[in-house]
């Protein structure tokens, strides 16, 4: 076990029982960091405070027969009862060497595997046919993040893009498709850039009467199942896949073209959908639509707000497909969680789909989850648009980030060759903007400042990147082969930096269960920061004997590793040099 918390956690419940009788050997003692303007202890007991009025003590007594029955010599250096009967518990350093060198080459780096689940991440689902916006950066960046952490855990992770591939826009492209020619240049924009394919198709909807009524046409024979219709909308799907395909491997998301399960994926669906919900009474008929009313839903005039499934036109719309997902997460996938990765506007909708799915008996067994992302906004504080009012699109965004990084590294390092600055200018590119994002919790909004975002200094993902390369290269002048300690912990900021580096898999345990990787940004820049005060205080290559070398070069060793693996969880890759 390399977690302290978790070793005196199991220590301080055998006192407890031991002391106050066995139903208080589960309690939980309420570990938490020492207040380090009091005390230079590690970590601070306070169960008994809580435990003394039930079992009718003084909380300074409960406290000593704590203190009396605690056995482990190991672990605890020495303990203290401070203030209203908080125990003060010092670890020994010993310990805490050894559980860091249990870190060296192993892969999960001390973190203790949960209870495994199957959780289904929807994420980053665009729609086709146009660019991605600002807003699906986010939660690209977020869900894969996420999905990399439960996998980590051991969970079974099951990535659900909801690409938005259906509905009535598709009759207008389709005719577009057919008039620019099926392999065209103009076709293939869909792939290079679909915001242009589909102003086109807007343009001339909008403009020509007779392509607007053959659109319209279009709709209805593809709805309806039309084989020639359906052909050349895959086409349309295709295209969009292989500019999906870009998007992600240029950020290096791991999204495959397997983890496509568009809006159209429910269409055989939806009736029995509407059916069922309709027999069950759970949704009635109002004004011709087929509407589910909900308690404590209501809007400005305290008039119920429907959840409409069917359209009086009988279309189907966003909320019937919803149904249908939570439906088919639920009880196909059997998710225990099902997160949606979705922006924060759309909480209503969710809360309203998932309580009407619930009473239709469609989430068993499953809490759902909206993962709620916040805007991103400029420099100027407003959310990010283009002088004509659309979302930024997401390629410029990354192409600005992409050149800025480019050139930061051309001036950081003249002396490597073109190819490899190339290699470290994309690398840091994608970490200064993944970070920037992941570094805030995902609820709230963040400003898009490329300045502060690709600087190698402050809280940024090039500054941990920095943080590795210099590690690197510190190992790489060792000539040695294998770092494997043992490690003696004898200088405090080294102490403080096993004990931070221990401190890993209860952060990434934390991250699985709040669904918030900022916790996990946060700690590996604190390792970091950890870092660099141990290396300014104890030299590492030049140390005073070897085996004091050998002790800093595995703990150097475990922070590489460590940050490097956080790193990854974040979706950020560690350049070998910078
Ligand atoms: N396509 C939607 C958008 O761009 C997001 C879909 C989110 N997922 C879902 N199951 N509704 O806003």
């Amino acid at each position: 076990m390399v977690d302290p918390v978790d070793a005196l956690t199991a220590h301080v419940q055998q006192a407890m029982g031991a002391a106050l009788g066995a139903e208080y050997a589960t309690g939980d003692p309420v570990i938490r960091p020492a207040n380090k303007k009091q005390t230079d202890a590690d970590l601070q007991v306070n169960a008994a405070m809580a435990l003394a009025k039930k079992v009718g003590q003084k909380p300074r007594d409960v406290a000593q027969s704590i203190v009396d029955h605690l056995d482990a010599p190991e672990l605890i250096e020495s303990v203290e009862i401070a203030g209203p009967g908080f125990l003060n518990v010092t670890l020994r350093s010993q310990w805490i060497a050894q559980a860091a060198a249990s870190m060296l080459g192993e892969a999960k780096l001390g973190t203790q595997l949960p209870a495994q689940e199957t959780i289904v991440i929807d994420y980053s689902s665009p729609n086709a046919a146009k660019e991605m916006h600002v807003a699906h950066l986010r939660t690209t960046v977020v869900g894969d993040s996420l999905a990399r952490t439960l996998e980590f855990l051991g969970h079974k992770v099951i990535r659900q893009n909801h690409l938005g591939d259906w509905g009535t826009a598709f009759g207008m492209l389709v005719e577009h498709l057919l008039e620019v020619g099926e392999g065209s240049d103009e076709a293939k924009l869909l792939t290079t850039d679909p915001n242009a394919f589909y102003r086109a198709a807007r343009a001339k909807f909008d403009s020509d009467e007779e392509f607007a009524t053959r659109a319209r046409a279009r709709v209805a024979t593809l709805q309806g199942g039309d084989p020639e219709s359906l052909r050349l909308w895959g086409e349309i799907l295709d295209l969009t896949k292989g500019y999906l395909r870009r998007v992600y491997d240029e950020l290096d998301i791991t999204l495959t073209d397997a983890d496509i399960a568009g809006e159209s994926s429910y269409n055989d669906e939806l009736d029995e959908v509407c059916k069922t919900l309709e027999d069950k009474g759970i949704a009635v008929m109002s004004d011709g639509a087929l509407c589910i009313f909900l308690d404590g839903y209501t809007g400005r005039d305290d008039k119920p707000v429907p959840l409409i499934i069917r359209k009086s036109d009988g279309g189907y719309g966003y909320p019937t497909t919803d149904l249908a997902t939570i439906r088919r997460r639920s009880l196909k996938f059997k998710a225990d969680r099902a997160l949606y990765v979705v922006g924060a506007p759309q909480n209503l909708h969710f809360r309203m789909v998932w309580e009407a799915a619930a009473k239709a008996g469609w989430v068993q067994g499953t809490t759902p989850i909206h993962v709620q992302i916040g805007n991103v906004v400029g420099t100027d504080g407003k959310i990010l648009k283009t002088r004509s009012g659309d979302l930024v699109s997401l390629q410029s965004l990354v192409d600005a980030a992409l050149e800025r990084a480019a050139s930061v590294v051309a001036e950081s390092r003249p002396d490597l060759d073109e190819q490899t600055r190339a290699t470290i200018a994309h690398q840091v590119g994608v970490a200064a903007i993944k970070y920037a994002d992941l570094s805030v919790s995902h609820d709230s909004g963040y400003t898009f400042d490329l300045d502060r975002m690709v600087a190698f200094q402050g809280n940024t993902g090039p500054y941990l990147q920095y943080a590795t390369a210099r590690i690197r290269s510190i190992l790489g002048r060792a000539d040695a082969v294998e770092f494997n300690g043992p490690i003696v912990l004898t200088e405090a900021a080294e102490r403080a930096l096993a004990l931070r580096l221990l401190e890993f898999g209860a952060v990434v345990n934390q991250v699985g269960q709040t669904l918030e990787p900022h916790r996990l940004a946060t700690y590996l820049f604190e390792l970091a920061t950890t870092f660099t005060a141990f290396y300014e205080a104890c030299p590492v290559l030049k140390a005073e004997d070897a085996a004091v070398r050998d002790s800093r070069l595995a703990l150097c060793k475990v922070t590489l590793d460590t940050l490097v693996q956080g790193l990854e969880l974040l979706g950020i890759q560690a350049p070998e040099q910078m």
